[in-house]
């Protein structure tokens, strides 16, 4: 079985079945690409081609391409799984936040503002973490049930680490300990304080701008069942079906552990390539 993991993060399996590929590489077990370039495999290489949470980080021409990028690196009965944020879902819990919002319910107005942070800070935030991080780590959540059942177990487990981060009751890695982690980002920091000498503190500001908004955090385009069936379909895949983050055509998808069960903004969707 040859298996591929897109964009995997700090999310992928370590074993001889599976290539981890990332524009920016959390460790030396995954091979840095962008896939804005196409994905650097040859054809009908894969039996399974993974994707979670990065298809809404293309412009959607580009997101077109790179589907037909993944239809064409799947062997024939090969099979693509794609996890992202459902937009159906997010607009259906949003209209739902404000229904209850608008006649007085607090604990909704609560919902609500999460929800148009879903909807709108992931695609115009101009820093990482935007508005969303500010949201997850204040001290006390208003509707930590509400979030927790959006973002799942993992959000969880970030929120805590970062307040006791903050608390110092945990250790922050130190600046050096990264840099010598990721040597690469460290040189750009270098680049960019020589940079930032160059074009003075406003044109600075238009430059790191630019260079978040194309770095790979944003999201700029949305899906649900009915676009991404039609994307899956238009480039040759067949046999679509809507999945949850335990099922899958894969016999054994649960085990990877790469699904969060406990989430509830992800589409999981399957398809085959005949
Ligand atoms: C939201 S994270 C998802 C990480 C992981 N798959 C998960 O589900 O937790 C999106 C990932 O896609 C990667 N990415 C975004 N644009 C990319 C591109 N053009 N080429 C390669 N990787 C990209 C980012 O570096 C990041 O690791």
């Amino acid at each position: 079985m040859k298996l591929l993991n897109l964009g995997c993060g700090h999310k992928y399996v370590k074993d001889a079945h599976w290539i981890n590929a990332d524009m920016d590489p959390a460790s030396a077990d995954v091979q840095q690409c962008n896939f804005l370039n196409g994905i650097p495999f040859p054809d009908n290489q894969f039996d399974l081609v993974y994707h979670s949470h990065v298809l809404e980080h293309f412009q959607q021409k580009d997101g077109a391409v790179f589907i037909r990028e993944c239809f064409r690196i799947c062997k024939p009965g090969g099979m693509i799984r794609i996890a992202m944020p459902n937009l159906e879902v997010i607009a259906r819990e949003y209209l739902n936040a404000l229904d209850k919002a608008a006649v007085g319910d607090t604990k909704a107005a609560a919902d609500y503002d999460w929800m148009l942070l879903e909807m709108y800070d992931q695609t115009v935030r101009n820093s990482s973490g935007g508005a969303m991080l500010q949201y997850l780590t204040q001290p006390e959540l208003p509707n930590p049930d509400f979030v927790f059942r959006r973002i799942g177990g993992g959000g969880r487990k970030w929120r805590e680490q970062f307040l006791q981060q903050a608390s110092g009751e945990a250790t922050k890695p130190s600046k050096l300990a990264l840099a010598l982690k990721n040597p690469a980002r460290a040189w750009d920091k270098i680049y960019d304080a020589f940079l930032r000498i160059v074009l003075g503190k406003k044109r600075f500001q238009y430059y790191q701008t630019g260079k978040f908004r194309n770095g790979g955090e944003i999201h700029q385009w949305m899906y649900d069942r009915y676009s991404l069936e039609r994307l899956l379909t238009s480039v040759g895949f067949t046999q679509v079906k809507v999945q949850t983050a335990q099922t899958s055509y894969h016999p054994n998808w649960a085990s990877y552990q790469l699904d969060d069960p406990e989430e509830n903004a992800s589409i999981f969707i399957e398809a085959i390539k005949p």
